[in-house]
């Protein structure tokens, strides 16, 4: 049932203020989900988190890395399970083994898990069905209550993700002391914040559909971010190339100057996350190098950061002004509906993208 939108991903990406409030009471207030990870988590005796991932999924990895390590001080790698499996890294009792899968029965990720038993510490899964593989074979299993997703381009099951992962960084950071009482209320005041601020970004769908159908019209696209907003700019360009078949690439804007600026033409649109903020000057650099070479620049970012990047832009998605380490959250949604958009505007397949399953199971 699509609720009377046109597909389950419109659908899905709807669905997201309701289903990250859902997820957010869950775990951030004293019910079952907190208390499962306070009692069955214990980060004390944890040095390392090792995440292992497939496609959006080692994405919502990415983006927590910037959280595990800022808040909690904890190293956290990131691989793609099939990376993983075959390289048999080393692993010990103080590693955390954390594996996160929508459908909990991608193939590569189920295998790198079963070689992390008897090797990590401790085995911990993510997964959108509880009653998966992946879930069954965890020592611990976080369900993050998305609901069906039915849409081949996962879009809730990120952000879900995504609130369920910066949960669990701020209990990592209790229990591991690097935040006090007064740290840890301000930045699970600010995690409460995100239903509404995503409510906020699914506003801009006029604004974005008139981006999207400039987008539709061009063969390549390259997405840039800094922090957390490079992890998303990678989502975006997945998810445009998943459900449109452009081409996009998403990359660290610092790495612009390391290659793909020589592809900028006049031809090539930039798809730059850059909300106002301590980057926000590095990634304007970035912009000003693509301007100066007529590239055309598609910014999304806050009523501050448009108004310090001034003239030259081609066009603009206003966010609302997201303050703290979570902002990032939010800026998935102009992401998903630039990807939805243009494949509408194009008349693909959104819903069912060729080529692509929604649950791979073989390798
Ligand atoms: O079910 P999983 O989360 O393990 O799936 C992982 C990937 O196959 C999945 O995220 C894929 O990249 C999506 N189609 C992205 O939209």
């Amino acid at each position: 049932d699509k609720a009377g939108h046109r597909h389950f991903m419109a659908k899905e990406i709807a669905e997201q203020p309701e289903v990250l409030s859902h997820a957010l009471t869950y775990y951030l207030d004293p019910c079952d989900g907190r208390r499962q990870l306070e009692a069955e988590l214990d980060f004390s005796g944890i040095d390392r988190i090792v995440m292992v991932a497939c496609g959006t999924a080692s994405l919502a990895c990415f983006v927590s890395k910037y959280w595990f390590e800022q808040i909690a001080g904890l190293p956290v790698e990131v691989d793609i399970a099939s990376e993983f499996r075959y390289r048999e890294p080393p692993l010990n009792a103080r590693t955390l083994a954390l594996f996160v899968s929508q459908s909990g029965e991608t193939a590569d990720t189920l295998a790198a898990l079963r070689y992390c038993r008897g090797r990590a510490g401790k085995i911990v899964s993510i997964v959108n069905a509880a009653e998966s593989s992946i879930a069954r074979e965890s020592d611990l299993a976080l369900p993050i209550l998305a609901g069906p997703e039915i849409g081949v381009a996962s879009t809730k099951a990120f952000s879900c993700q995504l609130v369920v992962l910066a949960a669990m960084a701020l209990q990592a950071a209790r229990q591991t002391g690097t935040i006090d009482a007064g740290e840890d209320s301000r930045l699970s005041g600010l995690l409460r914040q995100v239903p509404g601020q995503v409510s906020a970004a699914l506003a801009l769908a006029p604004r974005v559909q008139a981006v999207s159908a400039q987008l539709a019209r061009h063969a390549d696209v390259l997405f840039l971010g800094r922090g957390p907003f490079y992890p998303i700019a990678l989502e975006g360009a997945l998810k445009l190339k998943e459900i449109s078949y452009i081409h996009a690439e998403g990359y660290a804007a610092g790495e612009l100057k390391h290659g793909p600026i020589a592809l900028i033409d006049e031809e090539m649109p930039v798809v730059v996350l850059a909300p106002s903020g301590p980057l926000f000057d590095k990634v304007l650099s970035n912009i000003q190098e693509v301007l100066a070479r007529a590239g055309k620049v598609v910014l999304v970012s806050d009523a501050e950061g448009l108004a310090a990047a001034g003239e030259g832009l081609w066009q603009t998605i206003e966010m609302p002004a997201i303050e703290g380490p979570f902002a990032a959250i939010a800026y998935v949604v102009p992401m998903q509906q630039l990807a939805y958009h243009t494949a509408v505007e194009k008349g693909t397949d959104v819903d069912q993208p060729r080529n692509l399953a929604k649950s791979v199971t073989v390798e």
